[in-house]
Order: C-alpha cells, then structure tokens, then sequence
C-alpha cells in the first residue's frame, strides 16, 4: 500500500496474546510508560495496540462505536494523547465484519463512520486539501475548522482548509471474523479507501488469517497480512506458523509484509531456547514484532531476547528481504538453514535445530548461494562477536535442541587470481 509506511515491519505492543479481554486504560498506560522506561521505544517498539474488546457491545444511537465505560471511562482520545505524549503511537481493532471475534461491532458497512472516527481520537493543527467529500466527512467530526475557496480556474474548487483536527489512531488492525461470506477483496478495500479520505496516515494491518491468501492480493491494500490462523504459546503452534508464512516470502518488501501473527515471547509457553529462536525467525522473515506479553512484569531473559539490537536490525534492515528456508536436512527436515540476502552485500544466516537432541549443523556456500570463491566473516548475533573471521565453503555450529543460531556473513576478500 503506497501510504508511505512500513518501510520496514512494523515494531510495538499489541494486548491480545497476554490480556485478552482482559484490558483497561490503566494496563495500556503502564505499558506504553514500561515501553520508555525498559528502553524497547527507542529499539523501534512504537505502536502501543489495543486488540478486541476495547468498544461497548453495540453502536450508541447514532451508530457511532463506544469504548466500553467501564474499562476505558477516559476515552479512546485521551489515551492516544497519553500515548503520543510519549512519543508513542496508538493502534486500534476493529473487523470487517458484523462483529468483532469478541462480537464486539464489526465495522463492515461502517466503514466512513469508524475511520473518522478512528482518525478523529486527538487533537492537532494542520492544513488539509480536499475534495467536498472530505470536507463532509470532516465536518461531521472536527469542531473548528477555518475553510478557504481558492479562486482562478474556473470550475474547479480547490479548499483549503485550516482547522484544528482531533486526529488519533496510528494503526488499525482489522480482522475477520462474523464476515457474512462476502469476499475479502471486497470487505478490506473500503477500510482503506475510508482511511485515506480522513487525511490522516494510519498503518492498515489485515487480518484475515491467510484464509484466502492474501499474499496474492494484499499488497494494493494493506501495509501487513495476517498469512496464518492465530499463534498460541507453544512450539508447535509457533513452528507450524513459520512453515506456512515461508511459502509467501516472494510476496512480502517495502511497504507490505506477511504477518505471521505477533509474538509470544515471553509468555511462559516456550523454554528460553524456543522464545529465542521464534524471535530470531520472525526477524529473518521480515515479520511485525508486536511484543504480546506483558511488558511491566517481564523477566531478564524476555528482555534480552526483546531487547537483542543486532537481531532487531535484521529485521528492520532496509533492503527488505524475506529470509527463507533454504535447506533442511537430518530426520524429518528438521536441521535447518534459513538466510536471506540484507544490505551491504550481507546476508543473514540461521542455524535452526528443530530436532530434540543438539546436533552440529552446516551452511554450505552453494546452498546459500554464495560462489564458491567467496570467504566471509561471520558474526553471531546472539553472543554478539565475531566468530570468524574467514569462513570458506562451509560453517558449521553446534546447535542445541530447539535453539537457533543466528548470524550475519559478511564477505570479506574474493579470491582474485593474479592479473
Ligand atoms: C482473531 C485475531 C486475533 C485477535 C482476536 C481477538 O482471532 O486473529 O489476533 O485479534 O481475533 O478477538
């Protein structure tokens, strides 16, 4: 979606995995203070998302949607100028659908209402050049605006307006449930084409669970595409999910990514060595990383997996490229090399055993599609030196069960002869 986001995959919080329903105004305050004071803003983690169950269970008399009084008795408003007052941003949830999957409304066939409504949850000054239309949607929810008709070509009205617009929401992840059977390609475009006329950026997340591969059609929509049915914390769950979105890493780059779901790290389900190696495969993948536990009570290990600089840059490099499969070997597959090229000529190799004893696994450069004249350095992104300086043909690593090696081949001298 040429909206001039997601650049890179986008990075923040999102409440479903660990809250559920179970969420306030209070849990996203003290997330979004947790984000600042742990230091995971300022890697990249921005978007404090507020999942279902935010809204009351049915429209007000106006058809408008309510947060629920009872756990957001602020406002959605003010918790978005909470938010961008730390320099955050705020995501909202709605479907596109009659309801959510937590039969909250569904926005579907409200689409106008709920963007500038969306749109209109804080308060800032700007121009604004629009059609009449616009002006009408904007009339409808900004409480001042100064407006202007620009003279000179007859029969075209250009307008100006001026005017303090309530803005709000960044982001807004719209799913799937209660969708009446109507397509996809029909249901997620008039989101999009709703938030556009607000006048207002807001990151657009699909999330249609890969039903009608989205891969395939996405790209013109959304900035991300759920490619799968939801994560649960567990190995299982996390390793089936990776296999699926890998079959869509052509379509992903610039401006629209698989999204594989968000993480779990962190959650209790998965040993210290899995947590480490389903971050490490969403970054090579190019996936969100929407941290989905809770971030103000998180133990040092979640931290410094959260927290690994050298495997967020991976993700956020700016050549965005999905990593891959690229060879797997031993009982059932499940010695595995996934890599993918990265900026500066780098590529980014994982060394992933997803089998129940440790193992030494190996990269070979034809696999890897390096010639074989090629020496590289290579640097473990998780013990964070290099571990050679000059690997030729092949690399090889003790890996334990279930864990990931993860690192960047750097190629130093080609092997030139003598002119
Ligand atoms: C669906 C989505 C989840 C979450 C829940 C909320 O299952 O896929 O990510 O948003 O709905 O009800």
């Amino acid at each position: 979606l040429g909206n001039g986001l997601a650049k890179t995959p986008q990075m923040g919080w999102n409440s479903w995995n660990f809250f559920g329903c179970n969420i306030n105004e209070k849990v996203i305050k003290e997330t979004a203070d947790a984000l600042i004071s742990t230091g995971l803003a300022k890697l990249g983690y921005n978007y404090v998302n507020i999942d279902d169950c935010w809204s009351e269970p049915s429209r007000d008399s106006e058809g408008q949607l309510i947060p629920d009084p009872k756990t957001f008795p602020s406002g959605i408003k003010a918790l978005a100028d909470y938010v961008h007052s730390e320099g955050l941003k705020l995501g909202i949830y709605s479907d596109a659908g009659a309801f959510t999957c937590q039969k909250r409304p569904g926005s579907l066939q409200h689409e106008y209402d709920d963007a500038v409504l969306f749109a209109s949850w804080v308060c800032s000054f700007f121009f604004f050049y629009g059609s009449l239309f616009s002006l009408h949607l904007c009339w409808n929810c900004f409480p001042l605006f100064l407006y202007d008709f620009l003279g000179g070509i007859e029969g075209l009205v250009h307008i100006l307006i001026l005017f303090f617009v309530i803005q709000g929401v960044d982001y807004l992840k719209y799913d799937n449930c209660f969708n009446l059977g109507i397509d996809p390609e029909e249901r997620y475009p008039p989101m999009r084409d709703a938030i556009n006329a607000t006048g207002r950026t807001i990151f657009y997340s699909l999330c249609e669970w890969g039903v009608n591969d989205p891969a395939l059609w996405a790209g013109k929509i959304g900035n991300s595409w759920r490619t799968t049915n939801d994560i649960n914390d567990s190995w299982a769950s996390m390793t089936e999910i990776v296999d699926i979105n890998d079959k869509w890493a052509a379509y992903a780059g610039p401006g629209g990514w698989n999204d594989p779901d968000m993480l779990e790290v962190g959650n209790g389900g998965m040993t210290y060595q899995e947590y480490r190696a389903h971050f490490s495969i969403w970054a090579l993948m190019k996936s969100p990383l929407l941290i989905g536990c809770d971030v103000r009570n998180m133990s040092a290990e979640t931290f410094e997996i959260l927290s690994n600089e050298e495997v967020i840059a991976v993700n956020q490099d700016h050549l965005g490229v999905q990593g891959r499969k690229i060879f797997a070997y031993g009982p059932d597959g499940c010695y595995q090399i996934w890599a993918g090229p990265l900026s500066g000529q780098r590529l980014v190799v994982a060394l992933w055993n997803r089998c129940s004893k440790t193992a030494t696994i190996t990269a070979k450069w034809p696999s890897l599609g390096l010639e074989s004249s090629i020496s590289v350095s290579v640097r473990d992104l998780w013990k964070h030196e290099f571990v050679s300086q000059n690997s030729k043909s092949s690399f090889s690593a003790r890996v334990d069960a279930h864990a990931c090696e993860m690192y960047i081949f750097t190629p130093t001298m080609e092997t030139h002869s003598a002119t």
